[in-house]
């Protein structure tokens, strides 16, 4: 992230919490309760937002090295990530070409060889078919142009990138645009590795839940036990990116920051999280040699559940020094009564986690599941977002359009 703009978020902040009050977009909305509900709108947003539009799946950290793989079947695609023995990652229909079985069958692992479970034709992880057993009894076949069948895949900054489709667009500067794409990359997202994921699968729609990461008005509320002890909420900064935006706010130190110069402020200090927005449904929060992804898809048959994927990402130093610490026993416990005492944490697996499901799961997300219920009741027809809850207007204004639904109503 450029100086210039550390600088100008955190001075934004600094004000608000001085003065006393949130990011102020100078208008409310109220949207109908429908889009979470209604399963034409779930039928939609499959298809356009999962089955025919690109998909962040990962980090370069999830494919460490050459061999590595990743089978995902989040979107209506089964796909087979790797890194083939060239280094370059790779994404392939996850089903053989003699009968259409799946090559694995865990999530992720090291391979140089698929071979299919079922009959036990064999594919090179670069995805060509290398070996038909009783070829002899099953009849000659060109094995040349029966290899997997490939999707479009992008490797940039650190990011994995598919498209769904073998004739998909992948163009991820149109995508992003350059401002964004460039503020990403400035993270150094391709140096981190993957170190744990947890799945949620609960009943709220997936935009409840992406909902979540949407205003800071309740942390002091919902959360006043959990993450509001160290997050104090009621501000925020918040800039979009055409479809995707940038949501911060402050730490509680922030104030202390008047006294340092600003050529000297730091963006994961002064703020108590960076959170990237990209649409459709990733959440991604960049740190100091860490970053959690939160990928949240539909249940394609049912709108009223949701499964969100958290996957965890440390730098190497911050692992081998979770390793030590257990080791030498200095390691804090982690608990949900520890993991919000100021410093208690490195940067771990374990704090992450606690904190998704103290905060996330527990609390967020057991609001959801109400909000869904008056949903589907059918008798509470509209929700009111509030002028200090301005990424939630871009949530959904962005939504309905892509969806072609009524625009979000003005209140004035
Ligand atoms: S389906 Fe894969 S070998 Fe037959
Ligand atoms: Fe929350």
């Amino acid at each position: 992230m450029k100086q210039e703009d550390v600088v100008d978020i955190l001075k934004e902040l600094m004000r608000q919490v001085e003065e006393g009050k949130n990011i102020d977009a100078g208008v409310q909305y109220r949207m109908s309760t429908s889009p979470y509900v209604c399963p034409d709108v779930a039928s939609k947003e499959w298809d356009l937002l999962f089955r025919n539009h690109p998909q962040l799946i990962g980090l370069s950290g999830d494919l460490p090295e050459t061999g590595s793989y990743m089978a995902i079947d989040d979107f209506g695609t089964p796909v087979l990530a790797t890194r083939d023995n060239s280094g370059q990652f790779r994404a392939f229909l996850n089903a053989c070409r003699h009968r259409a079985a799946r090559l694995t069958q865990e999530d992720r692992g090291r391979k140089n060889v698929f071979t299919c479970p079922f009959h036990a034709w064999a594919y090179s992880n670069a995805g060509e078919l290398v070996a038909i057993p009783d070829e002899d009894h099953f009849g000659m076949v060109d094995k040349s142009c029966n290899g997997l069948i490939e999707l479009p895949a992008v490797e940039r900054d650190g990011l994995l990138w598919v498209h769904p489709q073998p004739d998909g667009d992948l163009d991820i500067d149109a995508l992003l645009g350059p401002e964004l794409a460039e503020e990403l990359a400035s993270f150094n997202l391709g140096e981190i590795v993957y170190a744990g994921n947890k799945n949620l699968t609960m009943n709220l729609n997936w935009k409840l839940a992406n909902d979540t990461f949407g205003e800071t008005y309740h942390f002091g509320k919902l959360h006043k036990n959990t993450l509001g002890k160290i997050i104090p909420g009621n501000n925020l900064h918040l800039e979009k990116f055409g479809r995707h935006h940038r949501f911060v706010t402050a730490s509680r130190v922030l104030p202390e920051y008047k006294d340092v110069p600003e050529a000297d402020w730091d963006i994961h200090v002064g703020a108590a999280f960076v959170l990237y927005y990209l649409f459709p449904n990733i959440t991604l929060i960049p740190g100091n040699g860490t970053c959690t992804m939160v990928k949240m898809y539909p249940d394609p048959d049912n709108p009223g559940r949701s499964t969100s994927r958290i996957m965890v990402y440390l730098s190497q130093a911050h692992l081998d020094a979770a390793e030590a610490a257990k080791a030498d026993g200095t390691a804090a416990e982690v608990s949900a009564d520890t993991v919000y005492e100021e410093g208690n944490r490195l940067p771990s697996v374990e704090g992450t986690m606690e904190v998704f499901t103290s905060t996330i799961e527990y609390e967020d997300y057991v609001m959801g599941e109400l909000q869904q219920r008056s949903a589907e009741s059918g008798q509470l027809k509209h929700v009111i977002f509030g002028r200090n809850e301005p990424a939630l207007h871009h949530f959904h204004s962005t939504f309905s359009e892509v969806l072609g639904l009524s625009p979000l109503e003005r209140i004035e």
